[in-house]
């Protein structure tokens, strides 16, 4: 009976949405040693180095790669600060520009930075578990946890997407989340830069 299906139908893939672990499957991994430059505070992002903590995996599926088809990836993204900055994905933008995606949040708190790259307009947006933001095209996206526990979610997107960090590592986000007062806060990062050189002048 299997002859009469189309190749792409198969059984469900099994995942935990605690451990972001999809069955048959392998994350890559990405540690503090891996993603370094995309934090402020360069000085408290040395001092961490050495315990080099993990930050976040992501488990992409890409197992069909035809006109209208979709990859999908779950991500789980560690609670923890470098400095004052939380813990965040690298970020990117996709190769094909006005490719969207879907963020789907399955466990935890977080918010997401969504950077339009014609305009460079930069917006913060809560995301957390039960909840689905919207990626439009041409915008660059970061996720950041905000909690005391990981952030879970997967992202839904067309197979042409394709992944540009490159653009996103060279201009980096015009915005940080960063602890101030025991609470996260969004600051522009040059104000974030320009506060932490007051500090320590
Ligand atoms: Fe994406």
């Amino acid at each position: 009976m299997g002859d009469s299906f189309h190749p792409a139908i198969q059984a469900a893939l099994r995942f935990d949405p605690v451990t972001a672990i999809v069955s048959g499957r392998q994350p890559t991994i990405r540690y503090l040693r891996d993603v370094q430059s995309i934090f402020a505070d360069q000085p408290a992002c040395q001092e961490l180095l050495p315990s080099n903590p993990l930050l976040y995996s992501v488990t992409q599926i890409e197992d069909h790669n035809g006109e209208g088809d979709i990859h999908y990836g779950i991500g789980i993204l560690m609670p923890g600060r470098v400095g004052r900055e939380y813990f965040m994905t690298k970020g990117h933008i996709h190769a094909w520009r006005p490719a969207a995606e879907v963020y789907i949040g399955l466990r935890g708190r977080g918010m997401m930075l969504l950077q339009d790259e014609r305009t460079s307009e930069c917006r913060a947006v809560e995301f957390m578990a039960n909840s689905v933001v919207y990626v439009p095209g041409y915008t660059a996206h970061r996720t950041i946890n905000i909690g005391d526990e990981p952030l879970v979610y997967w992202g839904v997107l067309s197979s042409a997407a394709g992944h540009d960090y490159d653009a996103v590592a060279k201009r980096n986000f015009r915005l940080v989340v960063v602890e101030r007062d025991g609470a996260p806060a969004v600051m522009e990062r040059n104000d974030f830069l320009a506060e932490m050189k007051g500090v320590s002048a």
